[in-house]
């Protein structure tokens, strides 16, 4: 397995595995898939931030990815990023997710970022909250019912995992640099 960086040529690929998610799982309230051009848009955004956008590729073949994001788009959150995580459905429970989230977040430690935040479709959904608390994540809170999706009420679940020493030091690195709104 490879562990890359995603790049422009990928784009297909990933909007398959994401819309595979959003047409039958509850990871992400997403409904209608997105194109491969929302999905390299995304791509553009998150590595414009210098952020992390990672992929795994197995025999040529895309397995799944992982990125960071900035967590909201104000200032005072330039610290703090949120992950997103999708595996290939035959592709699940190989490690895959581990080796793409553990990437990003060894990249994330690098820019030195204190917070990574993981906003999680469905208290049911095991392999996420599993995944999460494997590589280091905290459970800090669940909104219930926030969601609506596949004919019923969906919760999320509120992970979280400091880097660099979280919040026992002050700043040491710019953080991201956020417009605002
Ligand atoms: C959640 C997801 C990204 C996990 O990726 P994965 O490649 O299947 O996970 P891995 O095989 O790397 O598992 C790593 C660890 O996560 C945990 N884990 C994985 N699947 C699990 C499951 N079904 N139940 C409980 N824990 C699980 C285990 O601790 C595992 O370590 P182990 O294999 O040593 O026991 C993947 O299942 C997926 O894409 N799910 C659908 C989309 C989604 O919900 N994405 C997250 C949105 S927030």
């Amino acid at each position: 397995m490879i562990i890359r960086p995603a790049a422009a040529r990928d784009a297909e690929a990933l909007a398959g595995i994401y819309g595979h998610h959003v047409l039958h799982g509850f990871g992400t309230f997403e409904e209608v898939p997105p194109d491969a051009a929302w999905m390299e848009a995304k791509r553009r955004d998150v590595t414009g931030h210098g952020l992390p956008f990672i992929v795994a590729e197995r025999d040529g073949r895309v397995l799944g990815y992982a990125y960071a994001g900035p967590y909201r788009p104000r200032p005072g959150y330039r610290f703090t990023v949120e992950d997103s995580v999708y595996i290939a459905p035959d592709a699940v429970g190989q490690g895959v997710g581990r080796a793409v989230l553990g990437a990003v977040l060894a990249a994330c430690e690098g820019l030195g970022l204190r917070q990574v935040v993981a906003v999680i479709g469905d208290s049911g959904n095991a392999a996420s909250i599993g995944l999460h608390r494997a590589l280091g994540f905290e459970q800090t809170g669940v909104g219930r019912s926030v969601g609506f999706k596949h004919g019923r009420w969906v919760d999320i679940v509120h992970m979280q995992k400091a880097l660099n020493g979280g919040d026992t030091r002050a700043p040491d690195a710019p953080g991201l640099t956020l417009g605002g709104a």
